[in-house]
């Protein structure tokens, strides 16, 4: 790389734009921890490189622009792309199913998938610089220099990086991994991973080893602060307070890239899908099965058919109840859930189990919140047909042992529903290692828009699964005696979905991945430290759920106060958090109460969010009871 590059002025933008892409191709995003070097101070994070989301998003999406209508060139490119013979029929073209002209290997819209290794780019989104056809890269945001400036400070401090990876904060202290908290429910030692410190700002983890005060620990520049950038709403003023977002149990704020990708979406390539002939049909069609690519990716599943879309965890868990729940099971058939469960998890079942004679039995938990693994074991049997369970605990933040229990539950012949709506967020659900039946999340709850979510089911389950509603697009063939069915996908996807906001849950995926689900997962760890043992100083104060393994959720309630007073008092200062029962009123019984105030955190929040946190509650309490 270029080395000589003048960095007090601003370079032109054709030169900044060859640059970027040398950047981007040397440095691929999705190259996870231990898997490849990452260069010194820039990290592989999106925020954490401090550019902007047009840098970001767009810098790793580059497209060719066709000179004579703006657009990129692809979709002016006409001839044989378009999906053929589906005009109004309502048979899908769908690329999963038919494979008719378009290949999910090459991706034909102006996003081309950030999950898929070298070799899976087609030409246009690969990051080259000096593309096929020789047209010139796409910038969408060419007209905003501002760009420019963000992306001059990267590549500054990429060329006077050194590659080799260090951890100087540890040596000079004399430390080792030994002497950090154990990492319950990451897989791997992450400071064996091979990557480098970047200086945290003073917004750091003093708490979590006495003398580091703003010294550095994480490995990979994971910086929050950067990363709220990315994030129009944390710029909100509330009461006169920058607003602090704690209520992400509850949904997640969206960054820039996901809302910039909805715009493009409605500017560029609104149309149905799976049903016309036209070029806009094409473009929609692409974009919205590249998402289900991306899930499939994320999920770790196994084929892109494994991936259903529906508005959210709940239609997922009704889905399942309602069709292969009422098509398989018998009275007398048991379903096992947890004490845990958000009523999602909860009320399928109970009306399964009225109509069809199911009994729905319980696991336990220990006063911390935690599954009862032997109770667990004796609630097991020959009738047991499903275990359904939460992976995180939305009112306790329990993190339950998934893949053991998913273990016992096959071994005991049963299927198992994972509900991952507060866990895709916070750590890797990877469905083929969990072995989950299904798995189901809402996009909302992981950065991406709300009315869309993702039912995971094995391949053959789906396909052995009678659809539960009926009508366009599901379908294969009708008549008026008969109809046949697509297979999975396509039939759990009657009517007209969600197109758009799959596209921006596909947006959000892509930002997630490009951050490091255990990056996030880190940083969230310490961050979950930090604000427990805070908390734990403020007088009268008592944490509901207080598992070993715990991520995000930090229920409380405090001695004198209604929970709504603590929400009243919080949201003066512009601090939002939930209060009330959580959609979980079973779990919050068990610990004799009927609400807790709910603070629950992401990886955008920082140790300055629970500082204001702890101290409106210290004050709370000093100044009044
Ligand atoms: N299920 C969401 C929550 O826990 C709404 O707040």
């Amino acid at each position: 790389m270029n080395t000589n590059i003048d960095t007090g002025g601003i370079p032109d933008a054709a030169f900044l734009e060859k640059l970027a892409n040398q950047y981007f191709k040397a440095n691929p995003a999705d190259e996870l921890p231990g898997q490849g070097p990452i260069p010194a101070t820039v990290p592989s994070s999106v925020s954490g490189l401090g550019v902007s989301p047009s840098v970001v998003q767009y810098g790793n999406t580059v497209d060719i622009k066709d000179t004579e209508n703006d657009l990129p060139k692809h979709y002016s490119d006409g001839g044989g792309r378009i999906p053929v013979s589906v005009a109004g029929s309502g048979a899908s073209p769908s690329v999963v199913q038919h494979g008719n002209n378009i290949n999910i290997k090459n991706p034909q819209t102006g996003f081309p998938d950030q999950n898929l290794k070298n070799g899976d780019h087609n030409a246009a989104g690969a990051f080259t610089d000096s593309p096929a056809n020789g047209s010139k890269e796409y910038f969408p945001f060419e007209g905003d220099k501002s760009f420019l400036t963000d992306l001059q400070t990267v590549l500054s401090s990429l060329m006077t990086s050194s590659s080799a990876p260090q951890f100087p904060e540890l040596t000079s202290k004399g430390l080792d991994t030994q002497d950090f908290p154990a990492y319950y429910f990451l897989q791997d030692n992450p400071f064996a991973i091979s990557g480098n410190i970047a200086q945290l700002p003073t917004d750091s983890i003093s708490a979590v080893k006495p003398g580091f005060s703003t010294a550095s620990v994480l490995p990979w520049g994971f910086d929050a602060n950067l990363i709220k950038k990315d994030f129009p709403i944390l710029q909100e003023v509330v009461n006169g307070k920058p607003i602090v977002w704690l209520d992400n149990a509850a949904t997640t704020q969206k960054p820039r890239q996901v809302i910039e990708r909805l715009s493009f979406f409605y500017e560029h390539e609104n149309s149905n899908i799976h049903r016309a002939a036209h070029e806009l049909a094409a473009r929609a069609t692409d974009a919205y099965e590249e998402a289900r690519k991306k899930v499939q990716l994320f999920l770790n599943a196994a084929s892109p058919n494994e991936i259903v879309f529906v508005r959210g965890t709940t239609e997922a868990i009704n889905l399942v109840a309602k069709s292969w729940g009422e098509q398989y099971l018998q009275p007398g058939d048991e379903i096992i859930v947890t004490h845990l469960e958000h009523h999602a998890n909860i009320v399928p079942w109970q009306q399964l189990a009225g109509k069809k004679g199911v009994k729905l039995r319980v696991i336990p938990v220990d006063d911390d919140g935690q599954v009862l693994l032997d109770e667990y074991a004796r609630l097991l049997n020959p009738k047991t047909r499903l275990v359904s369970f939460t992976q995180v605990s939305n009112a306790l933040g329990t993190v339950t042992p998934a893949r053991k229990m998913i273990e016992m539950a096959h071994q005991a012949g049963a299927k198992v529903l994972l509900d991952g709506a507060q866990s895709v967020s916070h750590m890797r659900a990877d469905v083929q290692a969990l072995d989950a039946d299904w798995f189901v999340f809402s996009g909302h709850k992981v950065f991406g828009p709300t009315g869309i979510g993702v039912l995971y089911g094995k391949e053959d389950l789906l396909n052995q699964t009678e659809p539960w509603q009926g009508g366009g697009n599901m379908i294969r063939d009708v008549t008026f005696e008969h109809t046949e069915f697509q297979k999975a996908p396509g039939r759990f996807e009657a009517g007209t979905g969600n197109i758009a906001d799959a596209v921006g849950l596909g947006a959000a995926i892509d930002y997630v991945t490009r951050l490091g689900i255990e990056n996030i997962q880190l940083y969230e760890h310490y961050l979950l430290q930090y604000a427990t043992g805070l908390l734990n100083e403020v007088p009268g104060l008592k944490l509901i759920g207080t598992a070993k393994e715990k991520t995000s959720v930090l229920s409380f309630v405090l001695n004198g106060y209604s929970n709504d007073q603590v929400g009243q008092a919080l949201n003066n200062e512009g601090i939002a958090v939930r209060t009330g029962h959580h959609c979980a009123q079973p779990i919050l019984r068990r610990f004799g109460l009927e609400s807790t105030v709910r603070p629950s955190l992401a990886f955008y929040n920082t140790c300055t969010d629970v500082d204001r946190l702890v101290s409106t509650l210290k004050h709370l309490k000093g100044k009044y009871r």
